[in-house]
Order: C-alpha cells, then sequence, then structure tokens
C-alpha cells in the first residue's frame, strides 16, 4: 500500500522527506512525490517511476522549507501518472493532502465539491479531501481536516499541511496505519516506522479515529468530536530490515497474514446485499452487455491459473455460463476459437505476466471481449483489456503468491455472483452468498491464528522429498496450489491431484514414507473424499487433512489435521489454502531455503 513521511522542526525538510521515501521503497508503488512549506507558500515536486526519479526533481528544484510531507503511492483509482500522484493541492493551492487507503464515497463527494465550483485536477480519490478541507476551512487546519472525515466513508491514514498555518502537519487515522516519531524539538509522522527509524525511535501509533496535530516541539492528539486522547510514547525495537517487513521474519509470512485486511481491500465498496449481488464499476458492462457473452475462458499462469480454475468451478455451478481454463502459454499459440460472444478473462497479480498477455492480445485479435482481474493498477494486462477488476490486495514482494490468489478467488466469487444473479440465482440466494463473502476476513484471520500449530506440523515434514496434494471439486485446484507453494520455496517435489485421480496410477506411490495432504473441507463431495482417505491409510500413507471444524469423520484416519470455518462450497478455496502456504513456508524456513527469492523464480515472468 501507499507510503507516507511528514517533519516538522529546524531541518531542512526536503531531502529529509526523500530519505524517507526510499526507506518506503520496499512497500510497492508506482509514482511519488512530496509538498513543503516555506516562504513562497506551498511547493509541490511529483514524479512517476522511483524515487530516486524524485530525488532528481527535488535537487534540481532547490526546494527550501522545513514543514513538509511526502507520498510513495500504490495506484488504487486513476493509473500512475504524474497528474495522479500525491501530494494533491486544493484549488487555491494552500492546502496538501497526502493519502493511504480508499474513499469509497468519492464519487458523491467529488460531484457534491465541483457542484460547488472546485476543479479537480486528477482521477484519485484522496483529491476530493484537499477541497472538502478547503470548503471546510474555517481558521484552523484540525478542525477542517476533522468534519472533512466526518464526511469521508472508508480507510485512510493521511497527513495534512496547509500554507495558512506553517509549522503544522495534521494526521489521522481510520483502517490505514499512521504513527507519530518524536524527536528533539522536531516531530515526525509516516505509514510506517522504517521511515522513522534513522531519526527517532519514540513513536506514538494512532489508533482508528484519532486525528493529531504535530508540530516542532508539541503534538496533541484528539477524536474527530474534538475530544483530547492521551496515548502513550512507544519504543522501536526491530532492526529496518525486520520494521520493511511489518516485523515478520520474510514478505511473504506477512502477505499470508496479511490476507485478513486484503481480502476485505478486494471486498470494500463491492457487495450489495438487498440487491444480492456486486458491484464491479470496473468491468464498463451492463447487464444486457453481460448477458451477450455466451461462453468465458479463463487464462493465467501459475498460481493465477489455479485461480481460474476455481473460477471454472463457480461459473459453471452458480451462473450456468460454459468456461474453459486455458495456460495462457498454450492459448496463445493453438489457434483458439473465440469472437465476439466470448468474454476471456486473464487473471494476473503482476499485470506484466507476457504468456498471459500475449493470450488476451491473441483473443482481442479475434474479436473476443476481453477482461482482467489484476493487482498492478496500471500494468501492462490492466492497460491493454477492455475492462477489468482490480483485486487490491496492495504489492505483493515475496515471490510465491499467496494474498493475490486469496484475492483473486474472491475477485471470481463476486463476478460469478454478478453474472449468476443475471442468470440463475435468486435474490435470496445472492444475500446468502454476500453475507459468506462478507464473513471471509475474519474467517481467514481465525485459520491464520492457528500459524504455530502449522509451524509444528511443517517440522514434522521437513525432511521429506516428496508430497501429493489431494482434493475434489473446489478443492483439487488448492491441491495444485498447495504443491505449487511447496515446491517453488523448499524444493520438495510435491504433486497436485483430483483425489479420485490416485487409483489411476499415483497410488503406486504411497507407503508409509508418502506424506499425502488432503483439503477435505465439509462439502459435496465430502465423503467421497473420505473414501479417499482410507484408501491412503490402507497403504500405510500419513495423511496430514484440512477439514473443517467440528468434523469428525477424517479425525480418526488423519494421522494430523487442520481445521477451517465453514462457509459455502465454492469459498472454501479462501480458507483451504491458508494452513497451506502457512505449511509451504515453514517447511521452507526449516530447511533454510530463500523464501522470499526462491532459486531460478522470478516474481513476474516477462519473458515467453
Ligand atoms: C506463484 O507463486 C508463482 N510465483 C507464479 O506461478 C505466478 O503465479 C505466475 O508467474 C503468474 O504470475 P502473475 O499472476 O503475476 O501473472
Amino acid at each position: 500500500m501507499c507510503g507516507i513521511i511528514g517533519y516538522v522542526g529546524p531541518r531542512p525538510v526536503a531531502s529529509l522527506l526523500v530519505d524517507g521515501l526510499h526507506r518506503l521503497e520496499y512497500r510497492g508503488y508506482d509514482s511519488a512525490g512530496i509538498a513543503v512549506l516555506n516562504s513562497s507558500g506551498l511547493v509541490i515536486e511529483r514524479a512517476v517511476g522511483r524515487v530516486a526519479d524524485l530525488e532528481t526533481g527535488v535537487r534540481t528544484a532547490g526546494i527550501e522549507g522545513t514543514t513538509g510531507i511526502g507520498h510513495t503511492r500504490w495506484a488504487t483509482h486513476g493509473a500512475p501518472t504524474e497528474a495522479n500522484a500525491h501530494p494533491h493541492i486544493d484549488c487555491g493551492g494552500t492546502i496538501a493532502v497526502v493519502h493511504n487507503g480508499i474513499i469509497e464515497n468519492a464519487d458523491e463527494l467529488r460531484e457534491a465539491l465541483a457542484g460547488r465550483g472546485h476543479t479537480f485536477r486528477s482521477e484519485t480519490d484522496t483529491e476530493v479531501l484537499t477541497h472538502l478541507i478547503e470548503q471546510l476551512y474555517d481558521g484552523s487546519l484540525m478542525d477542517a481536516v476533522a468534519a472533512t472525515l466526518h464526511q469521508v466513508d472508508g480507510a485512510y491514514g493521511i497527513a495534512v499541511v496547509s500554507s495558512m498555518e506553517p509549522g503544522t502537519i495534521i494526521a489521522a487515522r481510520n483502517g490505514s496505519p499512521l504513527l507519530i516519531g518524536l524527536g528533539e524539538g522536531e516531530n515526525f509522522v509516516a505509514s510506517d516506522a522504517s521511515a522513522l527509524l534513522d531519526h527517532t525511535r519514540t513513536v506514538v501509533y494512532l489508533d482508528d479515529g484519532e486525528i493529531a496535530q504535530v508540530r516542532a516541539d508539541s503534538y496533541q492528539i484528539t477524536d474527530l468530536r474534538a475530544v483530547e486522547v492521551e496515548k502513550l510514547a512507544t519504543t522501536l525495537e526491530w532492526d529496518l530490515a525486520t520494521i520493511g517487513r511489518g516485523g515478520y521474519a520474510h514478505f511473504m509470512l506477512k502477505e499470508i497474514m496479511e490476507q485478513p485486511e486484503s481480502i476485505r481491500n478486494t471486498i470494500r465498496g463491492r457487495l450489495l446485499e438487498d440487491q444480492g449481488t456486486a458491484r464491479l464499476n470496473g468491468l464498463n458492462l451492463t447487464d444486457e452487455e453481460l448477458l451477450r457473452y455466451d461462453r468465458v475462458v479463463l487464462t493465467a499462469c501459475g498460481t493465477s491459473w489455479h485461480a481460474a480454475l476455481i473460477g471454472e468451478y463457480m461459473m459453471e455451478e452458480l451462473a450456468r455460463i460454459p468456461v474453459e481454463v486455458e495456460y495462457a502459454s498454450e492459448f496463445r499459440y493453438r489457434s483458439p476459437v473465440v469472437d465476439e460472444s466470448t468474454l476471456v478473462i486473464g487473471i494476473s497479480q503482476s499485470g506484466e505476466t507476457a504468456d498471459t498477455l500475449a493470450a488476451l492480445r491473441e483473443a482481442k485479435q479475434r474479436g473476443a471481449r476481453t477482461v482482467g482481474i489484476v493487482n498492478v493498477v496500471g500494468s501492462s494486462i490492466a492497460r491493454e483489456v477492455d475492462s477489468g477488476i482490480y483485486t487490491h490486495a496492495g504489492p505483493e514482494i515475496g515471490v510465491a503468491s499467496t494474498k493475490a490468489f486469496t484475492s483473486q478467488v474472491t475477485a471470481l466469487a463476486m463476478l460469478t455472483l454478478r453474472l449468476g444473479r443475471l442468470r440463475a440465482l435468486s435474490v435470496l440466494q445472492g444475500r446468502e452468498i454476500v453475507q459468506a463473502i462478507r464473513r471471509l476476513p475474519g474467517q481467514a484471520a481465525m485459520v491464520l491464528d492457528g500459524a504455530g500449530r502449522v509451524a509444528k506440523l511443517a517440522e514434522t515434514f521437513m525432511r521429506q522429498q516428496n508430497a501429493l496434494y489431494l482434493g475434489r471439486g473446489y478443492n483439487f485446484p488448492v491441491a495444485l496450489e498447495g504443491a505449487l507453494k511447496l515446491k517453488e520455496i523448499s524444493y520438495v517435489h510435491a504433486e497436485g491431484y483430483p483425489a479420485a485421480e490416485m487409483k489411476h496410477g499415483p497410488i503406486a506411490l504411497i507407503d508409509e514414507n508418502m506424506p499425502v495432504v488432503f483439503i477435505a473441507p465439509r462439502d459435496h463431495v465430502y465423503q467421497k473424499i473420505v473414501s479417499n482417505v482410507q484408501e491412503v491409510k490402507a497403504r500405510r500413507g500419513q495423511v496430514l487433512a484440512i477439514i473443517t471444524e467440528g468434523e469428525d469423520r477424517i479425525l480418526g484416519l488423519a494421522d494430523h489435521f487442520i481445521t477451517i470455518p465453514e462457509t459455502l462450497d465454492f469459498l472454501t478455496p479462501v480458507l483451504s489454502v491458508l494452513p497451506l502456504q502457512l505449511f509451504a513456508y515453514y517447511v521452507a524456513v526449516n530447511r533454510g531455503c530463500d523464501v522470499d527469492r526462491p532459486r531460478n523464480l522470478a516474481k513476474s515472468v516477462t519473458v515467453e
């Protein structure tokens, strides 16, 4: 997500902000900028691309001043352009804002402000804040920001400066982290402790609903009703590298643990419970237009291809539309039959995978409507498809894809809901699905709370050289994904199979040395998979089973088990994959592998 840094004190602020932004680069971003207060008022410098590009601009501009804010942007609304980069300013050019999060009612606020004569310069939701603060300013910047935030729905971490109040930074938090750094005759604001470590280890964390006025020698924190809040300062213990990973040992673990939040961000503002459907504005397709497509092709690579397989099962079962899943690398060269009545959906975390991009170009060439389910805003696939659904999972730094996968499956579930309600699903069925999707972030948190148990289990498996992952129905692709996670970061040879396929060959591999992971939540094929577990046990295989809490038919059979909460069949992959991600992670750590940078692999395969 985005990074925020602010400073107020006696030192030249421009270079200090840029240094802080360098510390935030690990978070992933596509543009950056600073706003500085000085005798000439408010000076803004922004750049698309790397912080180094911004640094050149700042040095050339020779910006003076000792109060300022800076930002690295991870685009959510509006492509990565200089106009969309933060900070954003108001009409009068006297107020600058940097923001991390998503303003859900930005469109309505923008319309109202434009109606009052405000001119907008960007496509971002953030710019709404600058004009609303300007509209509400009545002598106190803190009051104007508080009044603005009363009108805002959504998540934010913001910092605000104004030439009307030099030497002051207003900071506020609701859902996106923000902290105050306390120095000697100087103070800081940041979204992440790593930006402060060069200057101070004494910090005050803001909590949701709090707003702070920060000056060089003082700070005041209140709630949005101006009621003073007493906060204790804490001392940062972590080293810089560890802070950069949010305190986790690896980015992969950080991203696994972020999934309640990333799934929440994927869902945010998109579920319509009354109508029992999903609002996917990026699709740019009316109901009538959507009904014109009589076939769907899902194309992707790797983990994204596993998400596509789940999407196929969902859409055929619930939307009753024929779906095919294609490896992008195969689709692009096999002269596929697609035309203007085919919806070709490319799924890609990076939005830069060469095979997936080429497959979509091929589909477009043949007249199909192309859609992208992509995480990186403004990426090549996102720019080239006819329309899309951003997954909003936030930057995924670890090479092994984790939170991107669960966000892809969640996005596919919402697309299936939208399509299903046009075809086969009643409003009551739709409402049940909306409620089940809404429960996923909390249920994911419950599964991840059991990470310590998975770590223990991984110790018993760490010396194995092979493993089989078996699943049925919606959890057959999860078996493939669990096997891919294990092999790509621990280099153990793991294979995923449909559980029933075992008797057609792989069962020859089963003996007391072959660990078999069953993904066996309570779903419509559960009884069948219980029989498969019995077949493995009859051949002395070691069984680790992922089961629904309260289920006991497999308990007596499995050697080890991990439980997940109950949900609708087609949503089980979002939860059943979590223990498998953790299992692969801990086995790889136990085996001393480079978890975030596994050998031979790249985060984004931009070559054939
Ligand atoms: C998944 O853990 C791998 N890193 C890899 O299979 C990845 O999913 C694949 O390369 C597709 O990447 P994309 O989603 O960015 O297109």
